[in-house]
């Protein structure tokens, strides 16, 4: 699946390049610590932007499209940053027979944003899952570690009011 860029404007902080610079800086003596650097960079920043894998392809001295194939060929690689609550609808079979594309649909209208995608106060980011082993509460949606299910699209507002803080 294709990985989407993100929405939002890159804001790291000082302390997040310096840390950053540390890792690098221990790793660049072999290119092959590529990944690793890049694992901590995510720990670092949630996830990685074009300007944090600029920042490795410069420090590692690695094209940066070694840095972007890398990051959008692994699952383990973000390239969108998480909201404080992750909403994520499941998709899967069970779920979407019952209804869960609308209610995706919705919660996309609603927050203004689509898939893969944070608002830009950072509150909220949706995503779309496949089937979460809870098909018997189908349709499902999670946010963060919290279980929604048997849910309709009138349900939508009354989940994010949870969340108002
Ligand atoms: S298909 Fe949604 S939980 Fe299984």
């Amino acid at each position: 699946m294709k990985k989407k860029i993100s929405n939002l404007p890159f804001k790291g902080t000082p302390e997040q390049e310096a840390q950053l610079k540390k890792v690098i800086d221990e790793n660049k003596h072999d290119k092959s610590n590529l990944m690793v650097v890049m694992q901590h960079a995510q720990d670092i920043y949630g996830y990685l932007p074009i300007e944090v894998q600029n920042m490795i392809a410069e420090g590692m001295e690695v094209p940066l499209e070694k840095v972007y194939g890398v990051s959008t060929f692994y699952a383990q690689f973000a390239l969108t940053p998480k909201g404080k609550y992750n909403i994520s609808v499941c998709l899967g079979t069970a779920c979407y027979v019952k209804g869960s594309g609308p209610i995706f649909d919705k919660l996309s209208e609603k927050l203004g944003i689509g898939a893969d995608e944070c608002t830009a106060d950072g509150k909220f980011s949706l995503t779309a899952c496949r089937c979460i082993g809870a098909c018997g509460l189908a349709p499902v949606l999670t946010v963060n570690d919290e279980v929604y299910g048997r849910l309709t699209v009138d349900d939508v507002d009354d989940i994010l009011a949870k969340y108002k803080d």
